[in-house]
């Protein structure tokens, strides 16, 4: 599946994600319009803006669980949205998802939870399968927790199993909506790391949406901020850059309310 998206890259240059005039909806109801941004491999991409503005919405259209109401969505040069059916499948094979609150199965133990897209997508053995899922609880160390039940954990552990899982079939491109969530600073501090870890470990490009001022400074190659009142990216850009960039609604968010340009 791999040949799928390779083949097809050529003109996709080093892009992982080319997002061209996108328009996101429900129904006649306009979320999001005229977006437009690409996401380099291997860097951490943060999707953020304020709580409702679409950031969420914005995931859903690139994984594909919903359909962009207008544009396109390009992965390494191939045009996701005019795939096939059977394309996307391949494609999404790629991806790795951490959705808000961790989704795990209550009624099954994390190595069971683990396992699950392991057994679906590959032929492995039982005995492989285990020894896989082994290694990548212990890649978000969970090393030994496996028998326990989502209920048993913590918080910040749910979201590592949660990870453990995204990771099992080693994905090109990870995507986490909202990861720290719920979670205490030193949690969240700490899943912060482990994303930049799988992200060397992996190799993966990382596409992050959150809201979250401390992970967008502590991880973020670069950032896209959605607007809520012009229904619009407002700008693209390292958070440095945009810190110190010409859009004042980016640059207030970015500094806690306070525009860090304003004259005093
Ligand atoms: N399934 C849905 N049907 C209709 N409207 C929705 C749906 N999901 C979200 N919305 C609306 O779309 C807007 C963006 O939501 P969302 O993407 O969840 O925002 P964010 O993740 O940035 O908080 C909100 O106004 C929300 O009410
Ligand atoms: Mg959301």
């Amino acid at each position: 599946m791999q040949e799928v998206l390779k083949s097809a890259g050529k003109s996709g240059g080093e892009d992982a994600i080319r997002v061209e005039n996108l328009t996101l909806a429900y129904d006649s109801y306009t979320v999001m319009k005229d977006l437009n941004f690409s996401v380099k491999k291997g860097e951490v991409f943060v999707i953020m803006g304020g709580s409702g503005c679409g950031k969420s919405t914005l995931l859903r259209n690139l994984i594909g669980l919903r359909e962009p109401a207008e544009g396109k969505i390009f992965y390494s040069g191939k045009d996701f949205t005019a795939a096939s059916r059977e394309e996307k499948d391949a494609m999404l094979r790629n991806f790795g998802v951490l959705y808000q609150g961790g989704a795990l199965w209550s009624s099954m133990t994390l190595s069971e939870n683990v396992a699950l897209p392991i057994k679906e997508f590959t032929k492995l053995g039982d005995e492989d399968v285990s020894e896989l899922v082994n290694l990548k609880l212990a890649l978000v160390g969970l090393r030994g927790f496996g028998d326990f039940y989502p209920s048993e954990i913590s918080g910040g552990m749910r979201k590592r199993a949660g990870l453990a899982r995204a990771i099992a079939l080693d994905p090109e491109i990870l995507f986490f909506d909202e990861p720290s969530a719920g979670l205490d600073p030193v949690s969240s501090y700490r899943l912060d790391q482990l994303i930049l870890q799988m992200r060397s470990s992996l190799g993966a490009t990382v596409v992050v949406v959150t809201h979250e001022l401390s992970s967008i400074f502590a991880i973020a190659d670069r950032a896209i901020f959605l607007d809520a009142n012009t229904k619009t990216q407002a700008a693209v850009g390292s958070p440095k850059e945009l810190l110190e960039g010409p859009n004042e609604t980016v640059r207030i968010f970015l500094n806690r309310g306070v525009d860090p340009l304003a004259k005093r």
